[in-house]
Order: structure tokens, then C-alpha cells, then sequence
């Protein structure tokens, strides 16, 4: 009867610290890391398919709506889309885009990372003008305000 317990003590520690380690997982966002990436590359994936064959022609020439990324091979589009964009703010596909309709523009994130973009470039601009600034090609992307998160931080948390 002892021994039973003392097993099930120690398979409960076991369950209890296998999920603990998995709440590591969790991003800020309160998704899980790992489903999060498996659905971001489902959709690269089902796109990449769409695209057989023309990964290297400009996405304004494959794609249905491209107004700011004119000219990038549709391949490195989707790359933005996954590694940039989504990762920048710790959100999927979905945060933007209708995922049955990629080119539609109902989702108010996509209109506004469009004017992000936009912005970005401006700043890129603005920093150029510092003169003073040691590195070679000083510059700015997504994640340098974003950091993972939907709404940049104001102060620095632990
Ligand atoms: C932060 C917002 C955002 C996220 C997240 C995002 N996208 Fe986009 N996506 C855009 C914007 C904005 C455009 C239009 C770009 C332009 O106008 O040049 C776009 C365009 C596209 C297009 C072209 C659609 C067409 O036919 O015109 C595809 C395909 C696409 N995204 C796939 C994805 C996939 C797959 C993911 C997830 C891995 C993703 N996007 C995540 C904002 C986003
Ligand atoms: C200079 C800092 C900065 C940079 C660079 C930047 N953002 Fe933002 N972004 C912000 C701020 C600030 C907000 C407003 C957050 C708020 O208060 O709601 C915002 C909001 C957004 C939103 C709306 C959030 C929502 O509710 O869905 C999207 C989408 C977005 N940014 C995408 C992008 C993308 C994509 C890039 C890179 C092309 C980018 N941002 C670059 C600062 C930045």
C-alpha cells in the first residue's frame, strides 16, 4: 500500500513538472510557441504549393494585392511574413489576414502594417541623417520596436 503511494506521488511530481515545462512554451501572447510555428508553416507550406514553380518571379506577379513588397521573389515574401512580420509581433497568419483569403484587406492589422512598413522606411531615413551614429548602416525593422509582442513596450519589465 506504501509503495503504491509513494509511486503515485512520484508519477503526479511527474506529470506536474512535465506540464510546468511545457508552460515555458507560452509566449506573451498566451499562445503556445510550438503550435503557433506548426500552424504559421502550415499555412507557408499550403501557399508554397500554390506558388510551385514561380517561387522566384516578383510577388506583385504572383500574388493578388501587393502594394509595398513590389519586386521581392514570392518565396522571400512568405519569409517576411513568417520569420519577420509574424515573429516581430508573437502573433500567426490569422492576426493579419482572412487565412481563406490571403489578399483580402478586411483585417485592420494588415492595413496597418502596411503604414508600418512605411513608417519603418522613414525612420530608416531619419537615422541615416545621424551622421554621428559609428555603425555602418545603422537601421530598424519590426522587431527592434515589437520585440514579440502586439503592443511595444513603454518601459522595461522582469
Ligand atoms: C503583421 C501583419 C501580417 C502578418 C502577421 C502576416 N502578414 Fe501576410 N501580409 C501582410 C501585408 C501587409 C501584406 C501585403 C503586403 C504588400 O502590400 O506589399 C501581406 C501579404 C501576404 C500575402 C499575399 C496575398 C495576396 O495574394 O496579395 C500572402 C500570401 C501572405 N501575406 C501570407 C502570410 C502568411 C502565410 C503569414 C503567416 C506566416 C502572414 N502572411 C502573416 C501582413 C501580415
Ligand atoms: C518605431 C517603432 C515601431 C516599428 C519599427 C514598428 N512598429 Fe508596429 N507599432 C508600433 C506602435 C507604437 C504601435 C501601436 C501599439 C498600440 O498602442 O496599440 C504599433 C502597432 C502595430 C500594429 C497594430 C497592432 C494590432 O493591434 O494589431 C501592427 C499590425 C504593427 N504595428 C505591425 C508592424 C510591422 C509589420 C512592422 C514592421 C514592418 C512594425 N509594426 C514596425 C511601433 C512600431
Amino acid at each position: 500500500m506504501k509503495k503504491l503511494l509513494i509511486t503515485a506521488v512520484i508519477f503526479f511530481t511527474a506529470v506536474t513538472l512535465f506540464s510546468f515545462s511545457n508552460y515555458k512554451s507560452i509566449n506573451a501572447n498566451g499562445f503556445s510557441n510550438d503550435s503557433l510555428e506548426a500552424a504559421k508553416q502550415m499555412y507557408v507550406d499550403q501557399i508554397n504549393g500554390y506558388i510551385a514553380g514561380k517561387e522566384n518571379m516578383a510577388s506583385d506577379s504572383v500574388f493578388k494585392d501587393i502594394e509595398m513588397l513590389k519586386g521581392v521573389p514570392a518565396e522571400h515574401l512568405l519569409k517576411i511574413m513568417q520569420n519577420g512580420f509574424s515573429t516581430a509581433l508573437g502573433v500567426g497568419c490569422d492576426h493579419c489576414h482572412n487565412t481563406s483569403d490571403f489578399a483580402s484587406n478586411e483585417k485592420n492589422a494588415k492595413q496597418i502594417a502596411r503604414k508600418m512598413m512605411e513608417m519603418s522606411g522613414q525612420i530608416r531615413d531619419l537615422l541615416s541623417n545621424i551622421k554621428e551614429i559609428q555603425s555602418d548602416k545603422p537601421t530598424i525593422n519590426c522587431t527592434t520596436c515589437h520585440r514579440g509582442e502586439i503592443v511595444p513596450a513603454l518601459k522595461i519589465r522582469n
